[in-house]
């Protein structure tokens, strides 16, 4: 080969090898979460690592189903989805690796993650109750068991009994108090409803504004994106309606999380670690609470001003860790019951 020909040869490798030739970094999130809610957290990072991060949102369950579809081939290196129930799924199904990181390990409690590090908890999301303010006297209600007393016949709204936050909750019951307490308080639950069970949980809040009902179960930061709502309806539920944080005296308001796993098919695997990392950072940790009004994982960053105007707040982190166990459990009882 002439010495020019061998030149130029080498010279296109030695381009192609450079930076100025080289793939951009990526991670690929399949997300529970819209990509415009966790916007500020991607352009951050990307900012601060030069990694890209492209969102594919959807429901939590949907996404399950495409990674289970596209098994080793799915382009996801990241799932965020809500619920430990779905994470503990993704792990019996082997869509998701187990991570070795010490940041992560040390930033989050042992309560609120695998302890084989096969998912991380990112934030922390209370079933709270909700009363009519001119019709309840908020006091009277303390537990979940209150809500099954006869005085409340007819008064009570709440999403389907078979919805994932509902058979966590009777789970975490059935760990707490065992099967048959959980499936007594199902029972006397479903003969206090207003109505058949109708819409998600931010209806439930809506039915109390409109007098279908003086109670009503539902997570809290639903309440917090109501109080910011651009619709002016959706504001004087806020207004009209209080919050409840219950077992307070007792094992604290069931919580579950939403959290970060690597998937097995993870192709950028340092990226997605660094950007899971990320997100358990103090910055991003505030964006979380600020946005979503849910509770940062981290012991020492802050609610959100309006979550702390909502008063002191107990959880039950220990049954998180148990729940997934009795889930088979609380869905049979959901069958069973007219709820
Ligand atoms: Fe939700």
């Amino acid at each position: 080969m002439p010495f020019k020909w061998f030149f130029a040869l080498f010279t296109s490798v030695f381009l192609l090898a450079t930076p100025v030739f080289a793939k951009p970094e990526v991670v690929n999130v399949y997300s529970f979460r819209e990509a415009k809610l966790i916007q500020p957290l991607i352009d951050e990072f990307y900012q601060q690592t030069g990694i890209k991060v492209n969102v594919v949102s959807g429901k939590a369950d949907k996404l399950l189903a495409r990674l289970i579809e596209d098994g080793q081939d799915s382009f996801a290196d990241l799932l965020l989805t809500s619920n430990v129930a779905r994470l503990e799924k993704a792990k019996q199904l082997g869509l998701i690796q187990p991570i070795q990181s010490d940041y992560l390990n040390r930033q989050i409690p042992s309560t609120l993650r695998d302890s084989d590090g096969y998912w991380y908890g990112i934030s922390v999301r209370a079933r709270a109750i909700f009363y009519a303010k001119d019709r309840v006297e908020h006091t009277d209600i303390k537990r979940y068991q209150d809500l099954t007393d006869a005085k409340w016949r007819g008064k009570i709204c709440v999403r389907k009994g078979s919805h994932v936050y509902n058979t966590s909750m009777l789970a975490s019951f059935i760990s707490l108090y065992g099967e048959q307490w959980a499936a007594g308080w199902a029972q006397k639950l479903a003969g206090n409803l207003a109505m058949r069970p109708q819409g998600g949980d931010r209806d439930q809040l809506r039915n109390i504004n409109n007098g279908v009902c003086d109670l009503a179960i539902a997570n809290s930061y639903y309440y917090g994106m109501m109080s910011a709502s651009d619709k002016q309806a959706d504001r004087a539920v806020y207004q009209n309606v209080g919050i409840i944080w219950p077992e307070q005296k007792s094992v604290g308001a069931h919580v579950n999380i939403s959290g970060a796993a690597l998937t097995s098919a993870a192709k950028n695997k340092a990226n997605a670690i660094a950007f899971i990392e990320f997100l358990l950072m103090p910055k991003a940790q505030k964006i979380y609470a600020e946005i979503n009004f849910e509770s940062p994982v981290r012991n020492d960053i802050k609610q959100s001003a309006l979550v702390e105007s909502w008063g002191p707040f107990v959880a039950d982190y220990q049954s998180i860790g148990k729940l997934s166990r009795y889930l088979d459990k609380a869905e049979a009882i959901v069958k069973r019951t007219p709820w």
